[in-house]
């Protein structure tokens, strides 16, 4: 397949990347464009793929022609939520970086000779707001008043408008993305392997997540198979408490975590971003499992101790 993709560059793209492409020094793969602000570090970093010539990196849309015939475009770029606390100025770099990029997207489709057979395109089980223990399907209704809510809003409306109408457009809900060398597990590890690691505010938060490689072998699904449109949730279907999510990572590191972190200090240090770590979601994958996806890893523990392998491996 010839596929573009936004956010590409990432935690998710890493995995993403050599799994479409192909290895280096296989002979089969598909092409990939992708719209990055570094196009030169990723082609150094991406160099034992230069011969192969089935990646290109490129740093405005602008360099696409009309011509261009893309089977699939793969919408991933945001900056990180939870990387800078939510000043107005960071918001407006959180909505442009998704929304107004989506929206730009969408100029050049208008623009370009030929229709993709697919969008995929990115959000966030943030969609649903702060929801308690509700367990929340597709077409469960949202927390409106909540930031996070606002902003996939956004960005899932934006995907919608994007997509020419012969165009199949399916829409990501992701979980916290659970893999080796980045996502929050990266954050994480430094905490708990000091034994510093704690459940954060009562714990009783809910936790819904996915491993990096289900996002990988969904997306692979959702370019091929012409059934799947719409809304997904990509989370693993057992989310966790947060009180849950502490004991087993502790439990995998062989390290205590007594250090309870009070949702007061949170706030204080963290403003409204607070709500990412003391707000939660349950959320079940029910259009995947009713797809009869097979989640490579269906529990935390799993999914963790996968993570941690590659990390020792690496
Ligand atoms: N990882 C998770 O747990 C998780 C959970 C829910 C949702 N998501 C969403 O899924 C997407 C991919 O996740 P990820 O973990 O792979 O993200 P990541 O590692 O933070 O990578 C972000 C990607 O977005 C691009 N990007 C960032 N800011 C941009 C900007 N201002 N303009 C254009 N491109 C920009 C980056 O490209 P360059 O730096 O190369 O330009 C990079 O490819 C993100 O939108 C994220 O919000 C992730």
């Amino acid at each position: 397949m010839n596929i573009l993709i936004t956010g590409g560059t990432g935690f998710i793209g890493a995995q993403l990347v050599p799994v479409l492409a192909g290895a280096a020094d296989q002979a089969q793969g598909d092409h990939l464009t992708l719209l990055t602000r570094r196009p030169e570090k990723m082609r150094e970093h991406y160099n034992a793929w230069a011969e192969t010539g089935r990646l290109r990196f490129i740093a405005s849309l602008d360099e696409l022609s009309r011509d261009e015939a893309f089977d699939a475009v793969i919408n991933l770029a945001g900056e990180g939520i939870a990387d800078k606390p939510w000043t107005s100025q960071r918001r407006r770099e959180l909505h442009a970086s998704r929304a107004l990029l989506t929206e730009s997207l969408g100029d050049w489709l208008r623009r370009a000779k030929h229709a993709p057979q697919v969008l995929i395109s990115g959000s966030a089980v943030g969609w649903y707001g702060n929801q308690g223990e509700r367990i929340l399907e597709e077409d469960a209704p949202a927390e409106t008043g909540d930031y996070t809510h606002q902003l996939c809003r956004d960005w899932e409306a934006a995907a919608l408008a994007a997509a020419p109408p012969s165009t199949r457009v399916c829409i990501l809900r992701l979980g916290v993305v659970i893999g080796p060398g980045g996502g929050m597990l990266r954050r994480l590890l430094p905490v708990f392997g000091l034994g510093l690691g704690g459940e954060l505010g009562n714990g009783q938060q809910y936790l819904s997540w996915v491993s990096r490689s289900d996002v990988v072998q969904v997306i692979l699904r959702l370019l091929t198979d012409r059934a799947m449109n719409g809304v997904f949730n990509l989370t693993a279907p057992a989310p966790v408490t947060n009180a849950e999510f502490t004991r087993t990572l502790a439990r995998l590191l062989r390290r205590p975590a007594f250090f309870r972190v009070p949702a007061s200090i949170l706030k204080l240090g963290l403003g409204e971003m607070s709500t990412l770590l003391l707000d939660g979601q349950r959320v079940m994958p029910s259009r995947l499992l009713g797809a009869d996806y097979r989640f490579v890893h269906a529990s935390l523990e799993e999914a963790i101790r996968a993570a941690l392998n590659r990390e020792s491996a690496a």
